[in-house]
């Protein structure tokens, strides 16, 4: 099994951006736990990050074809306001995991609305890392 995990924009100044939101690991940092976890499912990950809508499009589109059987999504902003990324998600077969560090309910009014939310399988929120962690046993589910 192989799960792609894709991370949207800003999510590359983790560490460092907003500790008191995001808190203060980097996206290496969390990459590592993931691993680890993966390691012993032995289940292959592999992590990409992009401040690119476009980029993220298609490593959607792309996934499949890749040999990935699901998508771990941290869209960032563009989950906010992103149809791009939305109709992606909709136009293909690989089920896609919605998750973020922070519990985006809780916060701004305008997080609360999630685009990508209606055709994803799932979403998890507000555990900071381990959010990451418990999207990888989400993707396990669906074998
Ligand atoms: C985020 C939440 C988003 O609202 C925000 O724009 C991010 C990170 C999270 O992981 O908590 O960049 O997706």
């Amino acid at each position: 099994m192989k799960v792609l995990f894709l991370n949207g924009p800003n999510l590359n100044l983790l560490g460092t951006r907003e500790p008191d939101k995001y808190g203060t690991q980097t996206l290496a940092d969390i990459e590592t736990k993931v691993r680890e976890l993966a390691a012993s499912r032995e289940v292959d990950v592999e992590f990409r990050q992009s401040n690119l809508e476009g980029e993220l499009v298609t490593w959607i589109q792309t996934a499949a074809q890749d040999g990935f059987d699901s998508v771990v999504l941290n869209a960032a902003a563009y989950t906010h306001t992103s149809v791009a990324i939305r109709d992606a998600i909709g136009a293909v077969q690989t089920p896609v995991i919605e998750i973020h560090l922070s519990n985006v309910h809780a916060r701004e009014e305008f997080r609360h609305t999630s685009l990508i939310a209606p055709v994803c399988r799932g979403q998890i929120a507000g555990f900071g890392a381990n959010s990451y962690l418990l999207g990888l046993e989400a993707a396990l589910t669906l074998t």
